[in-house]
């Protein structure tokens, strides 16, 4: 499985935010809005992602994210010319995609808690497998309606009269028939390719699977700035809470197993002294005490 991470849009809702850093560049409280959904995918164990960003943004996210190896996985670049629809992803990474099965996540999407993701991830045979969460604002989203046995039933985009609480959260699984379904697309009333048609599409071929996250399960978006407050305010709860930190991609690369101890403490040796830095350093000192404990437990 490859990853595609949607970094587009004008980010107009930030405004006056946006105008020297993109939305997807501005902290969600200690760490930049991308590391979240990137590390989704490095947690569900995807090594191969592309970045889509405006020609403008894509020199920033290539200083911030580099070509990955430093995390033990690859990142390649790729620039949406104007905003003109999440599905247009499939066109633009084409080439990337192949013949595989890919992922998209969008680079304002944050998602923790369970393990409903890296699942799907592992379990993604083919077809689409999308998402759905009970939330107030249906609105504002791709919703999803069930029917009596809890199987899809219709779709829409930002309906003005949703048919149901569930929005579709922006983490996509599909697999190779994907880029097709994109170029057979025309763009809507607001001039995009909507993400709502492809999913549409695979279930007029009764390919969809929709998996409802579970209560506890927390996806929030970070497109508003009240949401972007919210959303802060949460990492921090969490953060503080628990001593553990959310959308870290070097731990999550830690504990996939893209990086060895020695490679990670290497890349921590190299960071300024921090917070940020001090976490990191004590997941490897816990690592290494759980090593000498097995070593002088007696046989
Ligand atoms: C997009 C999708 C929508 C989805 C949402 C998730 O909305 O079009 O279906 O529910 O992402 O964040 P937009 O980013 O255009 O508001």
């Amino acid at each position: 499985m490859k990853g595609i991470l949607m970094a587009g849009g004008t980010g107009s809702r930030l405004y006056p935010l946006t105008l020297v850093a993109n939305k997807q560049l501005q902290p969600v409280y200690d760490k930049p809005m991308v590391y979240y959904p990137l590390t989704v995918l490095i947690a569900g164990g995807i090594r191969e992602i592309c970045v889509i960003a405006s020609p403008d943004d894509l020199p920033r996210f290539r200083q911030l994210l580099g070509d990955g190896s430093q995390w033990g996985i690859h990142l390649e670049y790729r620039q949406q010319d104007r905003p003109e629809g999440i599905a247009q992803a499939f066109l633009i990474a084409a080439d990337f995609i192949g013949t595989g099965p890919i992922t998209l996540i969008l680079g304002d999407n944050l998602f923790f808690g369970g393990d409903a993701l890296p699942r799907a991830l592992a379990d993604f045979k083919s077809g689409a497998t999308i998402f759905a969460y009970h939330v107030t604002n249906p609105e504002c989203y791709g919703v999803v309606e069930f029917d009596a046995h809890g199987r899809a039933k219709s779709l829409e985009e930002k309906p003005d009269k949703p048919r149901s609480h569930f929005a579709i959260p922006g983490v996509y699984l599909y697999d190779q028939q994907v880029v097709d379904i994109a170029h057979a697309l025309q763009p809507s009333e607001r001039g995009e390719l909507e993400i709502t048609e492809v999913n549409l599409e695979y279930l007029r071929r009764n390919q969809l699977c929709v998996t409802r996250l579970s209560r506890g399960f927390a996806w929030l978006d970070a497109g508003s700035s009240t949401s972007l407050f919210e959303a802060a305010a949460f990492v921090q709860t969490i953060e503080k809470r628990q001593g553990i930190k959310l959308g870290c991609p070097e731990e999550a690369a830690l504990r996939r197993g893209f990086l060895s101890l020695e490679q990670f403490e290497g890349l921590v040796q190299n960071m300024p002294s921090c917070e940020y830095r001090e976490y990191l350093t004590g997941i490897s000192a816990e690592i290494r005490r759980h090593e000498s404990n097995e070593i002088s437990m007696p046989a």
